[in-house]
């Protein structure tokens, strides 16, 4: 996979197509997640998600992706990422819903994704996870500056999630982004000596951390073969965003609005 070469470093009009199609998937994510609803399948999400993209005029990038046979990835509750959309899966008020998405904009791609909690106020175990998981993501952007390396990003991740009593799941970490969804370099989001690529102005990548309540280890369905679950059927959220690395401050390319400050 493209993910085993050396990072690309992006310029010019790449650059442009890249922030475009960033641009065009977070618009699509926002309106996905403004109009999920308890009382949707799974599936009706991933039909909402065909037709918004329809609409976007770019493409799912998740469809057909090593055979993933949706437009997104819709993940709920337990579910940590990667799951199937199904006919027979309601979501259910108060279900903490993670919605994932890829698109090709002109040969860029664009990734981002954002938990939301369906039709009510989370608990305050949901609450705290969701902005445990978020902040933890800010925690990684804050780190992603010329000079600093992967592995600065992965330290400042775990370490806000495990002061926070949750747990990081190892098996699925950020990744490069640009021409394809998944480039080099891997961004963990944990720390691993040894294990690490120092950040160059031009790099675009994606930070994505899962977070689980309960254990960090997770299992695929046997069935479908894609949907991820935590091991212990604890709840997992996810947030990510697609960012540029620049000769100062991190460009987030998936942020509609003003950034937060990094
Ligand atoms: N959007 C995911 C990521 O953040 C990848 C999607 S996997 C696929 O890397 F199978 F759905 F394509
Ligand atoms: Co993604
Ligand atoms: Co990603």
């Amino acid at each position: 996979m493209s993910r085993d070469r050396k990072p690309q470093i992006y310029s010019g009009r790449d650059v442009e197509g890249i922030r475009a199609a960033a641009k065009v998937t977070a618009e699509v994510l926002e309106r996905l997640c403004q109009a999920v609803v308890p009382g949707m399948t799974t599936f009706d999400v991933d039909m909402l998600a065909a037709e918004y993209i329809r609409a976007s005029g770019a493409k799912s990038a998740d469809l057909g992706y090593e055979g993933f046979p949706c437009y997104m990835c819709i993940s709920v509750n337990e579910e940590v990422c990667h799951a199937v959309a199904r006919r027979d899966h309601i979501i259910q008020p108060g279900d903490l819903v993670s919605l994932d998405l890829t698109l090709n904009l002109n040969g860029y791609c664009g990734d981002t994704c954002r938990t939301i909690c369906a039709g009510m106020p989370p608990s305050p175990t949901r609450q705290k996870l969701m902005q445990v998981t978020e902040d933890a993501l800010w925690a990684g952007i804050a780190q992603a500056y010329p000079g600093k390396t992967t592995n600065d990003i992965g330290r400042a991740v775990q370490s806000l999630v495990e002061a926070n009593g949750f747990s990081i799941v190892r098996d699925f970490v950020g990744h490069g982004i640009g021409r394809h969804m998944h480039e080099a370099p891997e961004v963990r989001h944990y720390y691993t000596p040894g294990q690490e690529t120092v950040l160059r102005p031009g790099m675009c990548i994606c930070i994505e951390p899962m977070v689980n309540t309960g254990t960090w280890r997770v299992v695929v369905d046997r069935k479908d073969g894609w949907t991820v679950r935590t091991a212990d059927q604890s709840l997992s959220c996810q947030f990510e965003h697609q960012v540029l690395i620049t000769h100062n401050k991190p460009e987030i390319l998936t942020c509609l609005n003003n950034p937060r400050t990094v």
